[in-house]
């Protein structure tokens, strides 16, 4: 009946990276299934169907890595541009911007400061509290780049972010905040950086393009009124699980907490917006954190329009079991929750949880990859009788 040595919940990064493995590497024949009606999980983007800008569903994908492996194997199914990723923050309306830098500070403070004269400044700032007796984020912030510049770019757009004032978030909710003590504002510090020549889900799909995989749509695995469900399958054939891990035990350790997202597209009769990709806004009294304006990740584009442009308005907010989870929250109630979903999981025998929902972690997309090339070394080819570990 099942025509399948292996199972794949799941069809983002990391679902498609071990089907693909699997399918090329050992030959074997997988079927992938997803609860979605398109494949590649959160990377997903489509053509806006009034404008043809490539949109990102789930919100901006920028593919960074400094993994040299990741590299090589993510060049396997598309080229990439050489789009460097800048974010800008409007403050009481004036634009700076980020991660904080020189630029940023001579012009909040209205200044010409040399680096080490800036480093002199934010360190007398940031002598207010030490970072080791903060109590929670507002002090812990404060300790590391003074009142000032807190106030102005961590404060509400922190609060905005967790919809919960910062002097109720644990100070771990920040290990750091980066300042750079030059005027270099590139997001990413990665070796390698860029977007997809041919978009997202052109590259998604060449990675499920091959004989062996076969990937069925529209399937939730708990649903028992199809043929491939949990009950139906699990001790049949190995299985590698990518939906959430809470989901699979039923709940039976508790719900994870999330938080979740809701976008607002907009199609404007204008060439250009904002000027750049990703403008975030700092204060409270804007309600969104941030608008993307898809037209700036593809500059090279020539076909795009040059007389409308699509927007989209990024809102933050807990999750409910109905929403798309998509950044662990980390209580440490989920901690507790996690661990003991862990030892559950050690029960169920050739069931291999992974990706972002399945390990509750956030993960970079170079990272679910990754962690992707190294179960499928490490543990799916040795129980398939290929060869392990690196190499
Ligand atoms: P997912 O992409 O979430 O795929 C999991 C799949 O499992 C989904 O398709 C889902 O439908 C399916 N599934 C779940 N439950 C079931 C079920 N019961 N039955 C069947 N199917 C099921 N990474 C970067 O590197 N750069 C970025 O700029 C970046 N930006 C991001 C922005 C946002 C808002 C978010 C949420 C993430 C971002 N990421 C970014 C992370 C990136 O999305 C992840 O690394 C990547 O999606 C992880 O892939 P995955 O396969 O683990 O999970
Ligand atoms: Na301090």
């Amino acid at each position: 009946q099942m025509n399948a040595d292996l199972i794949v919940v799941g069809s983002g990064f990391f679902g498609l990276t071990i089907a693909e493995r699997a399918a090329n590497e050992l030959g074997l024949k997988v079927l992938v299934v997803d609860r979605r009606d398109h494949i590649g999980g959160n990377a997903y983007s489509e053509a806006d169907p009034e404008t043809g800008i490539e949109v990102h569903r789930y919100g901006a994908h920028l593919f960074h890595t400094s993994v040299e492996s990741v590299w090589q194997y993510v060049n396997r199914f598309t080229s990439f541009t050489n789009y460097q990723h800048k974010v800008y923050t409007n403050h009481k309306g004036v634009v700076y911007p980020l991660p904080i830098n020189l630029g940023t500070i001579n012009q909040f403070f209205g200044a010409a400061y040399g680096p080490d004269e800036a480093r002199a400044l934010i360190a007398s700032q940031a002598g207010e509290f030490n970072v080791s007796d903060a109590r929670n984020l507002e002090e812990k912030g404060i300790a590391l780049i003074g009142r000032p510049l807190y106030e102005a770019f961590i404060r509400d757009y922190t609060a905005k972010q967790w919809q919960t004032d910062p002097t109720e978030l644990p100070a771990e909710v920040i290990s750091r905040l980066p300042v750079r003590y030059t005027y270099d504002n590139r997001y990413f510090n990665d070796t390698y950086e860029g977007l997809p020549v041919k978009g997202y889900t052109n590259w998604l799909e060449n990675m499920a393009d091959h004989p062996n995989i076969e990937v069925k749509l529209g399937v939730d695995f708990f649903d028992e009124s199809q043929p491939i469900n949990k009950k139906a399958v699990v001790g049949q054939v190995p299985i590698v699980y990518t939906g959430a891990i809470d989901r699979y035990f039923d709940y039976a350790e508790g719900e994870l907490s999330w938080r979740t997202l809701d976008f607002e597209r907009e199609v404007l009769p204008i060439g250009d917006f904002q000027g750049t990709s990703v403008m975030n806004y700092a204060d409270r009294d804007v309600p969104y954190t941030r608008i993307h304006e898809f037209r700036h990740f593809h500059p090279e584009r020539r076909e795009y329009p040059t007389d409308k442009t699509i927007i989209m308005r990024e809102f933050s907010r807990f999750a409910t079991r109905e929403d798309e989870p998509y950044y662990p929250v980390n209580t440490p109630g989920d901690r507790d929750g996690l661990l003991a979903y862990r030892g559950l999981q050690d029960g169920e025998k050739n069931v291999f949880f992974g990706g972002r929902l399945g390990t509750y972690k956030y993960l970079d997309m170079h990272m679910a990859i990754g962690s992707a090339l190294s179960m499928f070394r490490n543990k799916l080819s040795p129980l398939f009788g290929g060869p392990e570990g690196d190499g």
